[in-house]
């Protein structure tokens, strides 16, 4: 059972977040992040920017990527990362790695992906949001419980969700490389943070509900160490 704790906003959420992460870094100053992207994680980069640590020997995997924008896009995941976390928490971008960013072709990306991550020694700490959908990292409903790296559709809902960061709703990308649900299950441990009344039903479906394809984030309760950090909002249906 994931552990739930009910947190005043966002920026108390980023605080805790941070406190985990800080205290995975303590025990282990190499570990391996697994970073998120969206607005939910920003708190909790703040967060932890502000805390200093000592990032050198750290090495992060962006759990998503669109498919199909021009290199260097603002809105691409590579440049949110680098933009939302690597600078500001002052991570070698050499350690840093986004699925499809090693030049190669985009079929096999998955599996490169995954034998990165592996060679890596695995993630030990993956940050986690939840769209709408249900959805962790780019998986929608629908996605295998034991899925790697992968191609996936966007929904619907999701492009129109992720508009606001785009021009135009025709921009936004119908496809994404992404961790699959079984890369997110063999993270060490897991933080899930949702915040507003619209992620309600998606965090009381991940923590409480039954664990189905049908709503992805529902993973997590396979997963034994796993903090959902939600404001009260997106608690209000547990
Ligand atoms: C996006 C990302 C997810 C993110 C989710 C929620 O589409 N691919 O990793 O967790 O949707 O986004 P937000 O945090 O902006 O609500």
């Amino acid at each position: 059972m994931a552990e739930v704790v009910i947190v005043r906003d966002a920026e108390a959420a980023g605080e805790l977040a941070a406190s985990v992460i800080e205290q995975v870094l303590r025990d282990k100053p190499d570990a391996v992040l697994g970073l998120a992207t969206g607005s939910t994680p920003l708190t909790t980069y703040a967060a932890l920017a502000a805390r200093r640590p000592d990032l050198a020997a750290v090495r992060a995997f962006a759990l998503d990527e669109y498919v199909g924008l021009p290199e260097g896009h603002p809105q691409s995941y590579r440049a949110v990362i680098a933009r939302e976390a690597v600078a500001p928490l002052g991570l070698d971008p050499a350690k840093v790695r986004v699925p499809g960013d090693d030049g190669g072709p985009l079929a096999g990306a998955g599996d490169r992906y995954e034998r990165a991550i592996a060679e890596a020694g695995g993630i030990d700490v993956q940050l986690l949001g939840i769209g709408r959908t249900g959805h962790i990292g780019f998986n929608e409903p629908g996605s295998s419980l034991a899925s790697s790296t992968r191609i996936k559709t966007l929904t619907e809902q999701t492009r129109r969700d992720n508009a606001r960061f785009f021009d135009s709703p025709a921009e936004v990308p119908k496809h994404c490389l992404t961790q699959g649900l079984g890369t997110i299950l063999r993270s060490r441990r897991l933080i899930l943070l949702a915040f507003g009344e619209a992620k309600a039903d998606a965090v009381a479906g991940a923590v409480e509900g039954p664990v189905t394809a049908s709503l992805p984030g529902s993973v997590i309760q396979l997963h034994p160490e796993v903090t959902v950090i939600v404001d009260e909002g997106a608690a209000s249906r547990l």
